[in-house]
């Protein structure tokens, strides 16, 4: 059984103007221990699908799917009474901005132990807290239990938030971004500590970000996502040393590389659209150096070969690369 299974996902906002589309048709599943990785620019979905998968998002959200199931509990029927019991237990989240997920007046230990009082775990909890906090690489771990969320850097606020996540030893550790806001050494020593935690509690994670590189580092599969539309997926290594859409193309050669530094960084021409101006057809169609007539009034579907998936008309060429 996998961990987690979602098929033909899609999330959708009712506004005044009409319903608008968020993410749609999103097939994938994760298996336990598993590091699946959700690449896109800013707009593409990625938070929206892991706010969903925790049933976190707002009463004008309406989320629809044939399946959709964690750990063989079908999300879409659980109260909200009955979601608190599994959130923070067997799957938890963290964000990019650590801060603003924290209270400001509480000191950090204790807001790692509400996670406990909150599921009722009963002895040793501070010593519990303690460890956790040793575990994810924190020092002085009993002093920087009594301190304030301002007292301490990015990367110690990320760790605590990680400690948060991973004290009751969820199967499944959603990051959205979680190192987007700190700088590239700490992002690697961030990147370091999940990889272990996930090898030591097989902990699966679903790990988020716009950075290819990072998602590279961290990650055995990929699913590149645009427009709330899976626009290529496989292993990392097979997607990154050969793209096959032309957006995961772009998304590549976005990357700074050390021996182009004299070149200007490519960019991928024009920006992702709101909601309310999703083109028809591919939705990647108007930025899409190899786009033709067919592309802007029919959607490619997804098509599986293996352990890839691919949404295009036009594939890439080798010569292309
Ligand atoms: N509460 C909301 N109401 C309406 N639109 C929203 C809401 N939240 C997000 N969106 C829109 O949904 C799209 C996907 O957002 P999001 O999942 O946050 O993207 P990502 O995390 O990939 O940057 C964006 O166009 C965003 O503006
Ligand atoms: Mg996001």
């Amino acid at each position: 059984m996998n961990l987690l299974e979602v098929r033909d996902l899609s999330i959708s906002f009712s506004e005044p103007t009409g319903t608008q589309v968020a993410v749609s048709e999103l097939n994938f599943s994760m298996k336990e221990g598993e590091i699946l990785g959700i690449v896109g620019e800013s707009g593409s979905g990625k938070s929206m699908t892991a706010l969903s998968i925790m049933g976190l998002t707002s009463a004008k959200t309406k989320i629809e799917a044939e399946t959709l199931t964690f750990n063989g509990i079908p999300l879409l029927s659980l109260s909200e009474r009955e979601f608190q019991k599994i959130r923070g237990c067997t799957m938890s989240i963290i964000f990019q901005e650590p801060m603003s997920a924290l209270n400001p007046l509480l000191p950090v230990g204790r807001q790692i132990e509400e996670v406990l009082v909150r599921h009722s775990q009963e002895p040793g909890r501070k010593d519990r807290v303690i460890r956790m906090m040793k575990e994810v690489g924190l020092p002085r771990a009993e002093e920087l239990y009594h301190q304030m969320p301002h007292e301490l850097s990015g990367g110690m606020l990320q760790r605590i938030l990680i400690a948060m996540a991973m004290i009751l030893q969820p199967k499944l550790l959603i990051a959205d971004e979680p190192t987007t806001a700190l700088d590239v050494t700490v992002q690697a020593q961030i990147l370091r500590l999940m990889r272990r935690l996930n090898t030591q509690y097989e902990t699966a994670i679903l790990f988020i970000s716009h950075n290819v590189s990072v998602i590279r580092s961290i990650c055995q599969r990929v699913m590149v996502l645009y427009l709330g539309y899976i626009m290529e997926a496989g292993p990392v290594e097979e997607v990154i040393s050969r793209p096959m859409n032309p957006y995961t193309l772009g998304l590549l050669k976005s990357i700074p590389q050390p021996k182009m530094k004299d070149q200007p960084l490519y960019n991928i021409p024009g920006r992702v659209p709101p909601l309310s101006e999703r083109p028809a057809g591919c939705p990647f169609h108007p930025r899409c150096y190899k786009a033709e007539k067919r592309c802007s009034t029919e959607l490619p579907p997804l098509v599986e070969t293996g352990d890839f998936q691919l949404r295009c008309f036009y594939p890439v060429k080798d010569d292309e690369r």
